[in-house]
């Protein structure tokens, strides 16, 4: 958030936040391929647990405590970073940390997010399936005023206002190394981070803050299938996003869905067979980037991976690979709140 309010000051007291990361993450021109990559590390963005989802649970997260809430609840996969970040994160800011979660195919990082989760002592319910979500959701947030129970990724304009800071940190940072970057390649699966770059890049446009030259193209690597990620849904939400900013305060942008559909890409070829099944080409990144020290995973930044390694070759300028799965170690196991979770979630903890 610190970008957005150090740019628009004006916007504190309508936009209340929960200081949670380490802002800005770096930009790390890295050797990529056989080419310079600016490698935005959103895996360091907080102590803790960091990634992608720092950014708009500051927001919610303050959102929430301005309405005199006292636990927060994510809700998503089993496994996910999302609320692995929200269980971490919660507690510094004072809120009570909860998640609800649905079963997903298994993999390495989802079992290991998982057991982290369950290993922090927050409140996890884990569903028997994605089909009994909107109920319990439903129930969470009328069983206690107190509560506050965000959607999948906290995917809401207020949410993307997070990753609109993040893109005024991106312009700031390009303007030192003297180039406007081109395209910006990233996993897109809740949208939120996609939204909030188109929104960002826009901003920082208006402000007179950076992509003087030319606003970077977006290219979202789908991780959850259409229309989860149609680009005419993403496109929407920019909009909305960009007129709730103005309603706080911030300036006009001009953003339309035409205007924000014209500089974005949606590629679905590399989501394979769903949402947490991973890739040939996914797990093939994850092994090459490694060495740059990248910690990849196959849910997401692997796809994401995957895609840049084979247009990196006909993407224009400088492009940025934003690097959102957390890079920091796991919180420590808990043998004994793992041992008690009912026998079909540890049998998805052990299935081969
Ligand atoms: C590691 C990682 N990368 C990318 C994403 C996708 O970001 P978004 O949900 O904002 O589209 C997520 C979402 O959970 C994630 O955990």
């Amino acid at each position: 958030m610190a970008a957005l309010l150090d740019a628009l000051p004006g916007l504190a007291a309508a936009l209340p936040h929960a200081p949670l990361g380490r802002w800005p993450s770096p930009l790390e021109p890295t050797r990529l391929y056989g080419r310079t990559v600016w490698l935005k590390r959103e895996d360091l963005s907080a102590d803790g647990y960091a990634g992608n989802k720092i950014r708009p649970l500051e927001i919610v997260f303050g959102a929430a405590l301005a309405a005199g809430k006292r636990r927060i609840w994510a809700t998503g996969a089993y496994g996910s970073n999302h609320a692995l970040a929200t269980v971490v994160q919660a507690p510094r800011a004072g809120l009570a940390p909860a998640a609800l979660l649905w079963p997903q195919p298994a993999s390495a990082t989802a079992r290991a997010n998982l057991i982290a989760t369950v290993s922090t002592g927050a409140e996890v319910e884990l569903l028997r399936s994605i089909a009994a979500f909107p109920f319990a959701a439903a129930w969470k947030a009328r069983r206690d005023a107190r509560d506050w129970v965000m959607p999948p990724g906290a995917a809401t304009p207020l949410g993307a206002l997070g990753h609109a800071s993040a893109a005024l940190e991106l312009a700031a940072q390009a303007r030192a190394l003297g180039e406007d970057p081109g395209a910006i390649v990233l996993p897109c699966g809740s949208t939120c981070t996609t939204v909030g770059l188109l929104v960002g890049t826009a901003l920082a446009r208006a402000l007179g803050a950076g992509f003087l030259r030319r606003l970077p193209r977006i290219h979202a690597v789908r991780v959850t299938p259409w229309p989860v990620t149609s680009a005419l849904r993403m496109a929407r939400m920019a909009v909305a996003t960009a007129r709730l900013l103005r309603s706080l305060g911030g300036p006009r942008l001009g953003l339309t869905v035409r205007s924000a559909l014209a500089r974005l890409t949606v590629d679905g070829s590399y989501l394979g067979a769903g949402y947490g099944r991973p890739t040939p080409e996914g797990v093939q990144a994850i092994a090459e980037l490694a060495p740059a020290g990248l910690l990849l995973d196959s849910t997401y930044s692997g796809k994401a991976a995957a895609y840049l390694e084979e247009h990196l070759g006909t993407l224009r300028g400088p492009v940025v690979f934003w690097a959102t799965k957390s890079a920091l170690p796991l919180p420590a196991t808990d043998r004994a709140r793992v041992a008690a979770l009912p026998g079909r979630v540890r049998a998805w903890l052990e299935a081969p």
